[in-house]
């Protein structure tokens, strides 16, 4: 069984409280690195995309597992490619891919400089084109925004534009075992184009479904881990843990 852990949403902001929460949450995961194959961390590593915060998350995003990270909406490509991969276009899209035993993950930025709402560019779009075409056995696509609705008005709002750019991604590409996201900050399960879609929770804040409250955000729930299992045939078992003491 190949482990695949994912933490989302981390919001490094300059406070204890998030700082914490991080912490904990990596903590938790390297503890137990020993029978984890790779870890995904899937975009909005800081609240507001400056040099200061993106030191801070480069420092917290601490593991001995092989690890591919993700920008999100509350990031930007310039202080990430400084931070991350000095000598890279500030502008280039974060696109990132590892093989682990037979396993090609692949971390596509779905970022839209400037704006909250999501988009694979076509940079992105023939890039994951090329990595899904040459791997040569099971496909995990991880990205930030979610590429269908949630039944959360809100993050519906700003999810992936043209989610149909992926769906015909993955329609091509029968290797793709399955896909995952963060941005709304909630352990979720769905399905898109047939293929699983998982959910990271947020490590920093949960966000309220409609019948949980008028706040948007929701900061009194834990952080939280998802641990994605793949199996030989390509099946994906997701366990979802809370951090304790978070
Ligand atoms: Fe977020
Ligand atoms: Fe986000």
């Amino acid at each position: 069984m190949f482990v695949i852990a994912q933490l989302s949403d981390l919001h490094v902001n300059g406070t204890h409280r998030n700082r914490a929460r991080i912490e904990a949450a990596f903590d938790y995961v390297n503890s137990r690195a020993d029978g984890i194959d790779a870890l995904l961390v899937t975009g909005d590593l800081t609240d507001h995309g400056s040099a200061e915060e993106m030191l801070e998350a480069r420092k917290l995003i601490a593991s001995p597992l092989p690890t591919l990270i993700t920008i999100g909406n509350h990031d930007a490509r310039p202080s990430f490619n400084d931070v991350f991969r000095p000598g890279t276009d500030p502008t280039a899209p974060v696109n990132e891919a590892l093989t682990i035993d037979g396993v090609t993950l692949l971390s596509a930025d779905s970022s839209l400089p400037g704006e909250r709402r999501g988009f694979l560019d076509d940079q992105t779009v023939a890039w994951l084109d090329t990595a899904m075409t040459g791997a040569a056995g099971h496909v995990v696509v991880a990205f930030h925004h979610p590429p269908s609705t949630l039944g959360m008005p809100m993050m519906d709002s700003i999810m992936m534009s043209d989610p149909e750019r992926l769906g015909a991604l993955v329609d091509s590409h029968p290797n793709v075992a399955a896909l995952v996201c963060g941005h709304a900050h909630s352990a979720a399960v769905t399905t898109f184009h047939g293929r699983p879609l998982c959910l990271a929770p947020g490590v920093a804040s949960t966000l309220n479904l409609p019948f949980e409250g008028s706040a948007v955000i929701n900061r009194d729930q834990p952080a939280g881990v998802a641990f994605h299992m793949l199996d030989d045939d390509g099946r994906l078992i997701t366990h979802y843990r809370t951090i304790p003491g978070t």
